[in-house]
């Protein structure tokens, strides 16, 4: 008794702990942002990441950080929380039109930071970087939504459906190119960037019918349903989580907080708890979240090096890291949390938490009586699953509250020896940060449908991939090369039906051909000259396709 009572009385100041940091902290955050915007020789609109200029030069301008922010001001201004923004809004819909028209190193929108003056940034970086263009586009349509459906059609046409359309139309062309991530480190494909690009193309596809263009409609849809596919394939089950860095090979593990806050800023208030896009409640984002969480967990960081399991610790990017040394972020552990209030938003609305073996770990961690069932919501069950995971959401908010000075001011990073902060001040970033966790916690749901409702994987039965076949081989004249296999593309080792390689780029001959996903096949290459056909030895090729995406193999005659 005496135990329940001071259990009782300690989570009750624990609460009102996070919600007194709340009440202090977001002026501040509000503040924060507001200053970083137009301000430091930056043009109107245009956001500046941090002020600082020195250890490390932040005072430019990123399409991602600007981006975010600007969702988080349009989502205050649409739902009249804040409606003093619009003058912002615009200003800010006006900077990035211009700077989507200055040329940069990247030759495209792709481009990922500019000088604050609207000019471009031509030193050495990580570019391009394919995720901005996509938040941008979300944001801009947010606001252009919130106008036409209160009677302003004019400037949603005429200026921002412009700028959507370059915005989604390099989104719908170039998503399937390697790029750099979030962290503009890794050359590859990146569930963060991946992930929004798709939200980015759902929105588009109906924002486009809206605006009569149903060419570019459809473009979009083909396109987003393509990238829907292609997120699968970063769910390791082997890993028990997503992986942040496909097509790449940096040596890392790939657990990172890239993919809570792909997870987060794909949320969807109207779709389910939906694994197929990782929404935060769904059981493949919770096992995520338990896995990567799980990474900053022991000595990585001294200051989590005494907190036991099952209780939230602070996050950084990903272990590997050596930025700063590598050190807990403001916005990776206000991302830890946000993810779990946004998923108890999901179940609520769902009535019902559905556990699985998948999610089972994450919550046994913190209610070990739980088993896969499903907890409907007028059980005691699920009250107690709902108030274990509140808590521990709560617990990653009283760390950032445990490490933000007096003054409220958030850098990016805090040490991992004593939680000192350190890198960039101000980050415009970490305060936008800080207020999408605080709004999620206290039930103000931000987020708007996207069109994540109902989708299914493109990727079952019937899903096809596009596999290159480079065949390097030395020919006579008359002699050409063809391909047949054991599978119906491949015309079921036909040779008079064998499909013919072209030999643009002579000796190496290629094709490219959609076969079925995640199949394992049978080929060879045959030659023929007049009507005479030669086989490579044996024994006969073999190959599976991949889930997603596209492929290319390449082979010597022999
Ligand atoms: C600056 C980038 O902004 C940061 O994300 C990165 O870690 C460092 N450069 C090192 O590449
Ligand atoms: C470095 C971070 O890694 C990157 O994500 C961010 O865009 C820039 N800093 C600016 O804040």
């Amino acid at each position: 008794m005496r135990f329940a009572l001071s259990f009782f009385f300690l989570a009750k100041v624990c609460l009102a702990d996070v919600a007194s940091y709340i009440s202090m902290e977001g002026p501040i955050a509000k503040a924060g942002v507001l200053a970083n915007i137009g301000t430091k020789g930056a043009k109107p609109g245009i956001v500046i990441a941090s002020p600082s200029t020195i250890d490390p030069d932040y005072l430019y301008t990123w399409t991602r950080d600007s981006s975010l922010v600007f969702k988080l001001l349009i989502d205050q201004y649409t739902r009249r929380i804040d409606t003093t923004l619009l003058n912002q809004i615009t200003d800010f819909i006006t900077a990035e039109g211009i700077l989507q028209g200055v040329s940069n190193p990247s030759g495209s929108v792709g481009e990922p930071k500019f000088n604050v003056d609207e000019t471009a940034f031509t030193g050495p970086w990580g570019r391009p970087q394919r995720d901005g263009p996509a938040l941008r586009a979300t944001a801009m349509m947010t606001f252009a939504n919130y106008l036409i459906s209160s009677g302003n059609i004019s400037y949603p046409a005429n200026t921002i459906w412009p700028m959507v359309k370059i915005d989604l139309d390099y989104v719908s062309a170039n998503w399937n190119n390697t790029g750099f991530d979030l962290w503009e480190e890794v050359d590859g494909s990146s569930f963060f960037t991946i992930a929004v690009q798709h939200r980015a193309l759902r929105e588009g596809a109906t924002f486009a019918t809206l605006q009569g263009d149903n060419t570019r409609a459809a473009t979009y849809n083909t396109q987003a349903a393509n990238l829907l596919c292609f997120l699968q394939g970063f769910w390791s089950s082997s890993s028990s989580a997503l992986i942040a860095n496909i097509n790449v090979n940096n040596g890392r593990g790939g657990l990172d907080a890239n993919t809570i806050l792909g997870s987060i800023h794909t949320f969807d208030p109207a779709a389910g708890p939906d694994a197929i896009t990782f929404q935060p409640g769904s059981d493949k984002a919770l096992l995520n979240h338990y896995t990567t969480v799980n990474s900053f967990r022991g000595s990585l960081y001294t200051i989590n090096s005494h907190i036991a399991a099952g209780q939230a610790v602070n996050i950084g990017r990903y272990k590997e890291d050596v930025y700063y040394n590598g050190n807990p972020w403001y916005l990776a552990t206000f991302a830890a949390a946000e993810q779990l209030y946004l998923a108890i938003y999901q179940w609520e609305q769902a009535g019902q938490i559905n556990v699985t073996s998948t999610s089972l770990p994450f919550f046994t961690q913190l209610v070990s009586s739980t088993t896969v069932q499903n907890y409907p919501s007028n059980t005691p069950g699920y009250r107690t699953l709902i108030s274990a995971v509140f808590s521990y959401a709560d617990g990653f908010l009283e760390l950032a509250k445990e490490y933000t000075p007096s003054s409220g001011r958030l850098s990016e990073q805090y040490l991992k020896s004593n939680g000192t902060q350190t890198s960039a001040v101000d980050l415009t970033w970490s305060y936008a940060s800080a207020l999408t966790a605080f709004f999620a916690r206290n039930g103000t749901i931000l987020g708007n449908a996207w069109g994540a409702k109902g989708l299914t994987t493109p990727c079952g039965p019937g899903a096809t991939v596009s596999i290159t076949f480079l065949e390097t081989a030395t020919t006579m004249s008359g002699e050409s090369i063809y391909i047949t296999g054991s599978i119906d593309a491949l015309q079921n080792w036909s040779t008079s039906t064998a499909l013919p390689l072209s030999s643009t780029k002579y000796p190496v001959w290629s094709i490219t051909l959609d076969v079925p996903a995640s199949t394992t096949f049978q080929y060879k290459y045959i030659r023929i000259r007049n009507g005479v056909v030669t086989w490579e030895s044996d024994p006969n090729r073999s190959l599976t396709s991949p889930a997603s995406g596209t492929y290319t193999e390449r082979d010597t005659w022999r």
